[in-house]
């Protein structure tokens, strides 16, 4: 077992007969995906919401019901990685491009629990680039704009040399920050940039993290 897998189980084993269910993306929300995928064959009654294309194929390969968000107002529990977790439980998300719909699944949730390896545990956000979803219309605009309002390294996300779009058909840039003193702020700033749909800053988000150890010994911060 390893770090990303013991998180990704213990939290598979807080969804209950019942809950509708946001399932994260990546390589940590895998582990949490086929553990409830698991559950579900062993007769765990549950509806759930992919937050990208790559875990609604992952639920379908694990049997996992998914619907439509037309049909519950919220969700009982998402489970999701992170990129960074500081000690306020802010993150940085988005390395693999779903931020957007990940965080409207978070946000949408009456309890958001973030797994991570404790590799993501930082004492401040920003070394990992934080990644800035922008609407292609004019992009070359807002990025001159942030690159006018931040003085750091900015890089349109590719992907085999063309440039990167989302599963919501928008380019990302990723912000090489460095240090980020005020998520907060830098959150609502960017937010309030036209031409900017999203962020994948991720603040007073979270309801519980939990973080996996090498040794599979997980720890619950709430
Ligand atoms: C996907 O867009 C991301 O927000 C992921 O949740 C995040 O990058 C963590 O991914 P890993 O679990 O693969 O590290």
């Amino acid at each position: 077992m390893n770090a990303k897998q013991a998180a990704g189980y213990r939290a598979a084993e807080l969804v209950q007969d019942g809950m509708v269910v946001g399932l994260g993306t990546g390589s940590t929300a895998y582990y949490a995906i086929e553990k409830i995928g698991e559950r579900v064959a062993q007769g765990l009654q549950i509806r759930a919401i992919a937050t990208s294309n790559a875990s609604e194929e992952l639920a379908l390969k694990y049997g996992i019901p998914l619907i439509p968000a037309s049909e519950v107002e919220r969700l009982d529990i998402a489970i999701d990685g992170a990129d960074e977790v500081d000690p306020e439980m802010a993150l940085i998300k988005g390395g693999g491009g779903a931020l957007l719909r990940e965080k409207l699944v978070a946000i949408n949730s009456d309890r958001f629990i973030v797994i991570a390896d404790s590799g993501k545990m930082v004492p401040q956000l920003g070394q990992f680039k934080l990644p800035i979803e922008l609407v292609p219309f004019c992009y070359e605009w807002t990025l001159g704009q942030l690159k006018r309002n931040y003085d750091v390294q900015f890089e349109m996300r590719t992907r085999d040399g063309e440039l990167y779009v989302t599963d919501n058909g928008n380019y990302i840039v990723d912000a090489a920050f460095g240090k980020i003193p005020s998520p907060a702020q830098l959150s609502h700033e960017l937010k309030m940039m036209t031409g900017v749909v999203d962020h994948g800053l991720f603040v007073d988000i979270a309801d519980t993290v939990i973080v996996g150890y090498e040794d599979g010994r997980t720890e619950m911060i709430e």
